[in-house]
């Protein structure tokens, strides 16, 4: 059994990835065997500065690790470092229906928002499969807007294997993360990078206590009765808070006399406490950049022994004679 999945390094990670995503990553590592990538390659279609790339990516290793990835139990890896993903996904894209593709919601949705319609972007999912098919996976955990290409996935796996005759794919499953867990942004609307209202994990201090000061509240005055359920400060202290804590700010909110700047601070108290050992974690990574290099290429070896395996076979089945790998 193996789980795998892969964070695009396009911008720093927020509360909205950490409690919709990477949490769950964490809480899966012990289970199976598990394989997370950080999908540099599939960032470059909305990434266009070399230096913001590498440092999206080298903050993406430290954030993951800092949160609590443990090399020991999840092998961690830059998708870059993988080079037989790029084969596979030619391979696959010789079996993939133009169609196909061009149902894909995510490239509809970029296309409509007005970006530029470049192969990378309509073949995104073609790589994506490629990260999937190359080792074998079992358990792809995604967000709901992922599934499709998880779907896609199987069906390229599916039609190279019935072109050439035999189970040469194995086909994944999609495991659609708990999104319960509601996480607004500053504005209200859900976290999110594309609507510019995130608070990042990482985050200095001075710089989070001014953002959470500035999340969107009602104009309802200080001594007045609140109603914790319709704010956007207590739906996310509810992220950190146990539920004693959470009744007891609620019944706060509900007598009146307490203003929104309180509410901001309790909120902002519970996060640093929340992430206060990941944070010192990532203090220590970051001055230990070596580490972090060995922990990255140790994966991406790990990976590539599995990936050369799966791609030997699938060369073999279209008739590819060689083996590079041994050259
Ligand atoms: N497309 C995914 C996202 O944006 C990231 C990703 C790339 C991925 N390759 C993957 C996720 C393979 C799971 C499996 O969230």
């Amino acid at each position: 059994m193996r789980i795998l999945s892969g964070i695009q390094p396009t911008g720093r990670f927020h509360w909205g990835n950490y409690f919709g995503a990477i949490r769950q990553y964490v809480a899966l590592q012990g289970n199976e065997q598990s394989f997370y990538f950080i999908a540099d390659l599939h960032a470059l279609t909305t990434v266009r500065d070399p230096k913001a790339l590498a440092g999206f990516t080298r903050d993406a290793a430290l954030d993951l690790l800092a949160l609590g990835l443990e090399p020991e139990q999840a092998t961690l890896f830059r998708q870059s470092d993988v080079p037989e993903v790029n084969e596979l996904m030619w391979l696959l894209m010789t079996v993939t229906q133009m169609s196909l593709l061009e149902k894909c919601h995510a490239y509809k949705d970029k296309l409509a928002k007005g970006l530029a319609a470049d192969a990378g972007l309509f073949t995104y999912p073609v790589l994506m499969a490629a990260d999937i098919l190359l080792y074998d996976s079992n358990l792809v955990p995604v967000g709901a807007d992922q599934i499709q290409h998880i779907e896609v996935t199987r069906d390229i796996a599916a039609r190279f294997n019935h072109t050439y005759g035999g189970e040469f794919l194995h086909l994944p499953e999609a495991r659609v993360l708990d999104s319960t867990a509601k996480v607004p942004g500053i504005d209200g609307e859900k976290m999110s990078k594309s609507y510019g209202n995130t608070i990042e994990i990482f985050e200095p201090a001075k710089a989070l206590r001014k953002k959470i000061m500035s999340i969107k509240t009602d104009s309802t005055p200080v001594e007045a009765p609140k109603n914790p359920d319709t704010c956007s400060v207590f739906t996310l202290y509810k992220l950190f808070a146990s539920a004693d804590q959470q009744a007891a700010l609620a019944e706060r909110y509900r007598a009146g006399g307490m203003g929104y700047g309180e509410a901001k601070q309790v909120l902002y108290d519970s996060a640093m406490e929340y992430f206060a050992v990941a944070r010192e974690r990532r203090e220590k990574l970051a001055a230990d950049p070596s580490t972090v290099e060995d922990i990255l290429i140790a994966g991406a070896k790990l990976a590539r022994q599995k990936g050369q395996e799966v791609l030997a076979r699938v060369r073999q089945a279209c008739g590819l004679a060689g083996n590079p790998a041994s050259l």
